[in-house]
């Protein structure tokens, strides 16, 4: 029997033992150093220091461009998978710098919680509030570890009170720190009675947790200074009467976030966190679709593509669709259907993601993320089930906020030009819309490093010197309606007219005054600042 707090007895255990999340953070915070502890006791890595992609947002663009030479490793990083205890762990890992927001969010479609990493010293930081917000519209669950507590950190109450505030969410601790900064000698860990020590030595190694009877046990004097010990009573005594108790259903609501304390460098508090995404962090959910939602103790395979890393190898142009599993037990060399082209795929040889190592993947359970190598079929939002046809819902594509206009430094190599755009534009790397009118692609990112990445991109996987110059246009919004109106409507702003790389029609302005006057013009036609992807 597993010790959940869930409620889903039907599920079948492999599935009930999956814990699909990602990592919300400010860059520095510890989540890739987290992660290589995860990695640590889930015995997917020998030793820390393997996981070498960092968190996108600290990379300047040198470091991406090695980050690209270095793509097996990023690639292998954006899920893997370890066990723990009774527990499989799938962590999705999210970009990390704010101009990757849209992948991002899609990102966070595919996990059913996040464990949010705040720096002891400074709080929720700007980063964190915003991947909190996107969690929020998910209502994804939270657990929060707070880090670096082996160095000067704010006090205990003031970083609760800030998440709280700050958040709007309540925080319930589930350890306590003891002491600070240099006096700092571990956590007690309140779900649990017990003394959690930290072991300065050996940053890798976890010194045995020592189980103690409430706080008058005379064991804590052993370990403890008596200074400590008295202030430890005492503010936990003030917690229990000014904060919450842990509450299994309103943190799988969402609406609140147990807290633990530890140093993820010293390897202190990461089993308790990892045992707490087991025991309290939600089961694989069921996932939004139409024409009905999938449930993940259905026994038919479901699956959808979230994310398309393209290039992995350059030798070979390759892609890899990462596909999160809805339901059933998939197989290796089972027959999908694709549901937008209606074809049968084989899927001869899905990978799964190791901390340093892709290995085949033999089979998945529902909450698993497997990676399809293809040729291009796959495509996010793409679904993929034994034969019904289902799509999968709430994989948005954003109106990008910067657009210029992109041109190959060879004229002859506009043909180039487009096949490299479209392969960034299924990747979710950017929007590409070619204009009705004039020549040229109009590319649109939501950051603007992006237009800087992508063009050593395509110089480095096509050979193809590209410039970015400014456009006429500023905001797209794509044209939706029926026909008759698209039509009318297209024909009568034939200037203003593009379309995207699935073919569907976008309006390009520079004035927010000319998408009110449309509004007003044509009751008939909606133009919307994202799209479903499918
Ligand atoms: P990120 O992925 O969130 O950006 O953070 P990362 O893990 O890279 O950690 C950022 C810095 O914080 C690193 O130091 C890392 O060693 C340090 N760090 C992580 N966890 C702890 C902790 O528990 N305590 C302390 N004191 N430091 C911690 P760096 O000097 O920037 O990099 P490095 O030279 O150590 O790689």
């Amino acid at each position: 029997m597993l010790d959940t707090a869930q409620n889903r007895p039907d599920l079948p255990p492999e599935v009930a033992r999956r814990r699909t999340f990602a990592i919300i953070s400010h860059p520095d915070a510890g989540k890739t150093t987290l992660t290589e502890k995860f990695l640590l006791f889930g015995g997917a890595i020998q030793m820390a220091g393997q996981v070498r992609a960092k968190g996108e947002a600290r990379r300047t663009r040198s470091d991406f461009m090695q980050m690209e030479k270095d793509r097996g490793i990023s690639v292998s990083a954006s899920a893997m998978s370890f066990d723990f205890g009774p527990y499989r762990y799938n962590l999705v890992d999210t970009p990390g710098h704010s101009d990757f927001s849209e992948d991002t969010y899609r990102t966070l479609t595919a996990v059913d919680a996040a464990v949010m990493v705040i720096d002891g010293a400074k709080g929720v930081e700007s980063q964190t509030q915003k991947l909190f917000e996107v969690c929020r519209l998910r209502d994804l669950p939270i657990l929060t570890f707070c880090n670096k507590m082996d160095r000067e950190s704010r006090d205990t109450f003031e970083i609760i009170d800030e998440i709280q505030e700050m958040l709007a969410i309540d925080v319930t601790p589930a350890s306590w720190p003891i002491g600070q900064g240099r006096d700092f000698v571990g956590c007690y860990d309140i779900l649990r009675d017990r003394l959690e020590l930290m072991d300065r030595a050996d940053r890798n190694r976890v010194a045995e947790s020592i189980k103690i009877d409430g706080l008058d046990d005379p064991k804590l004097a052993e370990h403890v200074p008596a200074n400590l010990i008295d202030q430890l009573r005492e503010e936990l005594e003030m917690a229990r009467e000014l904060l919450p108790a842990l509450d299994p259903q309103a943190v799988l609501e969402g609406h609140m976030t147990p807290i633990w304390f530890g140093s993820a460098i010293n390897s202190f508090g990461v089993k308790e966190l990892m045992d707490g995404i087991g025991n309290y962090g939600p089961e694989p959910q069921p996932q939004s679709a139409t024409p009905r939602q999938i449930a993940p103790d259905e026994t038919k395979v479901s699956g959808f593509v979230f994310k398309v890393q393209a290039n992995m190898d350059p030798k070979h142009r390759d892609r890899v669709a990462f596909v999160r599993m809805a339901s059933g037990h998939f197989k290796r060399g089972m027959k999908l259907t694709h549901v937008r082209s209606k074809k049968p795929m084989a899927i001869s040889n899905p990978v799964l993601f190791l901390a340093s190592d892709r290995e085949l993947a033999d089979e998945a359970w529902a909450g698993d993320i497997i990676g399809i190598p293809n040729h291009g079929q796959l495509r996010i939002g793409d679904t993929l089930t034994e034969g019904e046809a289902l799509r999968v819902t709430g994989i948005p594509s954003f109106a990008p906020e910067l657009l210029q206009t992109c041109r190959a430094g060879d004229p002859m190599k506009a043909k180039h030009l487009e096949k490299a755009l479209m392969q960034f534009a299924e990747e979710g790397a950017a929007k590409v819309f070619k204009p009705a009118f004039g020549s040229g692609f109009i590319v649109g990112v939501v950051g603007a490093l992006q237009f800087e990445v992508l063009a050593s991109r395509i110089e480095l996987e096509y050979g193809l010197p590209v410039r970015f110059e400014a456009s006429q246009f500023t905001s797209a919004r794509w044209v939706a309606g029926d026909k008759q109106a698209v039509d009318k409507f297209t024909a009568a702003n034939k200037q203003h007219i593009a379309h995207d790389n699935d073919g569907d029609v976008v309006y390009l302005t520079r004035l927010q005054w000319d998408i009110d006057r449309i509004e007003r013009d044509y009751p008939d036609v909606k133009l919307s600042a994202t799209k479903e992807m499918m």
